[in-house]
């Protein structure tokens, strides 16, 4: 997964590392950004389903609408099956749970589980919102899996007044669901925080992989974009006072990145867009060494 603070260039990095792990085998391109731009990317809608963009690459963007189209069709008939059986409550109760807070945070990480879990693919690319609302998606998790352990403590006393349903073992199935996806996260996932040479940026790409440490998740190392090339800016006092301020925020995040990998892509002509300009990030990223 590629993360860090809005506008640093997450989304940059997901695609041209997506487009280079196609060429040795199934790759999909998953955004969870609810404003994400693959679409525009692609040049073509990614937010109803899955699309081949290019040869061994699928994309996605996990946008609130279609999460929670798909939150409908796997679990409103099991949720509403349990609460009907001791609430008197019509289907209207499925509305209801659909507007409640982090329930497509929650499903947007099981989509990824069920993504990672089909074998379609050896790589998943994982292209997150800015740092808030990714982080809020691994604690809506966390409080999700003690909820549900809670609610089999509360189930269990009031088992009697089912009579429809089984609801400790729904929630049993919930709850390894809720495993499966912090154990996919724990162990399979590794991160990549984007910073752009700026103090702000740099200051979250730091709080963001102690949070991912907390998590558990692998904060593979760090990627600085945007770095301003020294023979541009040689002659020019804007430029020059900017490329100094650019080098003090490198320097400390070579100290700050204790050792952990630190990838530099420089500021280049063109952007997302441009033909080209991918696979020159691609080519930069995934140099040896
Ligand atoms: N090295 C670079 N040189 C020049 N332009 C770049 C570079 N990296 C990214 N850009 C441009 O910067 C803009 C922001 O990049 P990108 O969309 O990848 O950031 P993001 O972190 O995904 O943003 P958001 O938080 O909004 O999702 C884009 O227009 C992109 O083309
Ligand atoms: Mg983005």
């Amino acid at each position: 997964m590629f993360t860090g603070k809005g506008g640093v260039g997450k989304t940059t990095m997901s695609v041209a590392t997506a487009l280079q792990h196609a060429g040795v085998g199934k790759t999909l391109l998953i955004s969870t950004d609810p404003s994400g731009s693959l679409s525009e990317i692609f040049s073509r809608p990614l937010d109803r389903k899955v699309h081949t963009v290019a040869p061994n690459l699928d994309a996605v963007e996990l946008t609130r609408k279609l999460v929670l189209d798909l939150w409908r069709d796997k679990f409103a008939e099991e949720i509403y099956a349990v609460l009907s059986s001791f609430l008197p409550v019509g289907r209207e109760i499925i509305d209801y749970i659909e507007g409640a807070p982090g329930i497509d945070e929650e499903f947007m990480l099981d989509y990824l589980l069920t993504m990672a879990e089909s074998g379609d693919y050896r790589t998943i690319i994982w292209d997150t919102a800015p740092t808030v609302t990714t982080l809020n998606l691994l604690f809506v998790q966390q409080m999700f899996y003690s909820h549900l352990t809670q609610a089999h403590k509360l189930y269990f006393k009031v088992k009697k007044v089912f009579n429809k349903v089984d609801p400790l073992a729904l929630i049993d199935k919930w709850r390894s669901l809720t495993e499966r996806i912090i154990e996919l996260l724990q162990t399979d996932t590794c991160a990549w925080v984007v910073a752009n040479p700026e103090p702000l940026p740099i200051e979250q790409a730091f709080d963001i992989a102690d949070s991912f440490n907390d998590f558990g998740i692998e904060v593979k190392g760090f990627i600085l974009n945007k770095v301003l090339p020294a023979e541009l800016c040689q002659g020019h006092p804007f430029w020059q006072a900017k490329f100094n301020a650019q080098q003090k925020c490198r320097e400390k995040m070579q100290q700050k990145s204790n050792n952990r990998p630190l990838k530099e892509i420089p500021e280049l002509i063109g952007d997302i867009q441009v033909d080209g300009f991918l696979r020159e990030v691609a080519g930069l990223l995934h140099k040896r060494g």
